[in-house]
């Protein structure tokens, strides 16, 4: 445990090498006084959550917007009906309609890694969380990379990567996600190329930039046939996956989560939720850079 002395904010990790709880901070009042604090907070600890918030769409919105530029999600359904930028998660269906995305992700990922300009901040903000269950897994892939012999690292700095969101096409995985696309969304999610190592652009410190995710993903490493890039995907998906690496985040209602994609993937378990077991959970992305 590490204490961070930021006034007004504590920030105490919780996690091996990454994850911090934010106490102090009500972030409907202090996020004026606070923004500084948790901004170093964010780049230090990778993940930060806190707890116990009572926030509005706007107020969580005016957050996010601290972050950068908040990009919508890719399937307009799911938007918040009076702010775009909030994207509904949630396995409830009102008036014979999904209120949110049933499961937004319960694969390893980083949010928008199949755009050419991925997110940086992931922030979900929880109404409604079942009485157990919806847990959120995250990896340090900045403590993953650190953690590969020199070998490896030579073997994958430079390497580039195809990344598609419709990645595996697979009709019968429940999100179902690549049939919900029009025809407008679908040719705003082209194949895109990023570098299989990533240096931060905020912090310089370089991570794995790999995901084995269902809807979003990589495809193949590029030079290589599709033998060697799968056999290569493998050994680096089991290294990133280790439990070393790895936290869970249990959920409360009021809980505020963020995270930096650019360093670490996360999980969703939504997947296997009861039927009679609901989550509710706001979420914001903002834009980050290109991966370099
Ligand atoms: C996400 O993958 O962006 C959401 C994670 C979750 O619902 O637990």
């Amino acid at each position: 445990m590490s204490e961070t002395a930021t006034v007004p904010l504590t920030a105490t990790r919780i996690g091996g090498s990454f994850v911090a709880d934010v106490t102090d901070i009500d972030v409907a009042r202090n996020l004026d006084t606070a923004w500084d604090a948790i901004h170093a907070a964010y780049l230090e600890h990778k993940i930060l959550a806190f707890h116990g918030q009572q926030l509005t769409a706007k107020q969580f919105h005016d957050f996010g917007e601290r972050f950068g530029v908040i990009e919508p999600h890719t399937v307009a359904m799911y938007h918040h009906e009076e702010f775009p930028g909030i994207t509904v998660l949630s396995n409830r269906v009102e008036m014979g309609r999904p209120k949110g995305i049933r499961d937004a992700g319960s694969h390893w990922h980083s949010d928008y890694s199949y755009k050419e300009i991925p997110a940086n901040v992931t922030m979900l903000y929880a109404l409604e969380i079942p009485n157990g269950g919806g847990d959120t897994m995250f990896t340090d892939l900045a403590a993953a990379y650190k953690a590969f012999p020199e070998a490896m690292k030579r073997r994958l700095d430079g390497l580039k990567a195809l990344h598609h969101y419709r990645h595996t096409k697979d009709r019968d995985h429940p999100e179902g996600r690549w049939r919900l696309l029009s025809e407008v969304e679908q040719e705003a999610t082209p194949e895109v190329v990023h570098p299989v190592v990533r240096t931060h652009p905020e912090t310089g410190e370089k991570s794995i930039f790999a995901f084995p995710g269902i809807t979003s993903g990589i495809q193949h490493i590029l030079g290589m046939n599709l033998a060697e890039s799968k056999e290569l995907l493998a050994e680096i998906y089991a290294h990133c996956t280790d439990r070393r690496f790895r936290f869970t985040h249990k959920w409360q209602v009021g809980d505020l989560l963020l995270w930096d994609n650019r360093c670490t993937m996360h999980h969703a378990t939504t997947d296997i939720l009861p039927a009679d077991q609901f989550r509710t959970i706001y979420r914001i992305n903002t834009r980050g850079t290109r991966p370099v």
